[in-house]
């Protein structure tokens, strides 16, 4: 081997070394900064859940856009549908026990808030809104406290 292959090949080396090293931290930080439990789901089970979870987001928004609307039995009608009945997805049985206790919490909650849209007056009255608007919000407290809580990849 010639001088110059030997340096080349050091130089190389050294830059193979500092990409391995920067690669392994880019990737590593990201995980042991992330406080969320990690869900290892089989991969069609992961993508069967956030589909489902997209839903919710849209389903929340509706939810919204009926009050705001002042349809409020029918946000009721359709919270109840789409949240506080589990969608029989199968998803549970991957899921570890504290991620399945938030997740009846959150349809406990979806539950809660159809109930409160049945006993409103029509159209609610001041106490009525604000009971619509705590009863949404105790929804909105189980999305991000489990988003704070875990993720799937
Ligand atoms: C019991 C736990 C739990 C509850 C309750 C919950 N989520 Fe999620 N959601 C998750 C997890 C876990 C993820 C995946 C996060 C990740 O891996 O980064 C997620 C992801 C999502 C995503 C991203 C989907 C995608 O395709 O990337 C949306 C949107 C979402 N949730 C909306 C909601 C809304 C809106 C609510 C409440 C109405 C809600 N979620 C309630 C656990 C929950």
């Amino acid at each position: 081997m010639t001088a110059r292959r030997a340096t080349r090949l050091t130089a190389g080396l050294l830059v193979g070394f500092a990409l391995v090293a920067t690669t392994a931290a880019v990737r590593a930080a990201p995980e042991s900064d992330d406080p969320r439990l990690l869900i290892d789901l089989p991969a069609d089970v992961r993508q069967t859940f956030l589909e489902h979870m997209r839903t919710h987001m849209t389903t929340l928004d509706q939810v919204l856009q009926l009050v705001g609307g002042g349809r409020v039995k029918e946000a009721g009608v359709l919270a109840r549908k789409e949240m506080a009945i589990g969608q029989g997805l199968g998803i549970g049985r991957h899921m570890p026990a504290e991620f399945r206790e938030m997740s009846f919490a959150f349809h406990r909650a979806a539950d809660d808030f159809a109930r409160v849209t049945q006993t409103v007056a029509d159209p609610p009255d001041a106490a009525g809104w604000k009971a619509l608007m705590t009863g949404i919000a105790a929804i909105t407290t189980q999305c991000a406290g489990c988003h704070g809580a875990f993720r799937v990849r």
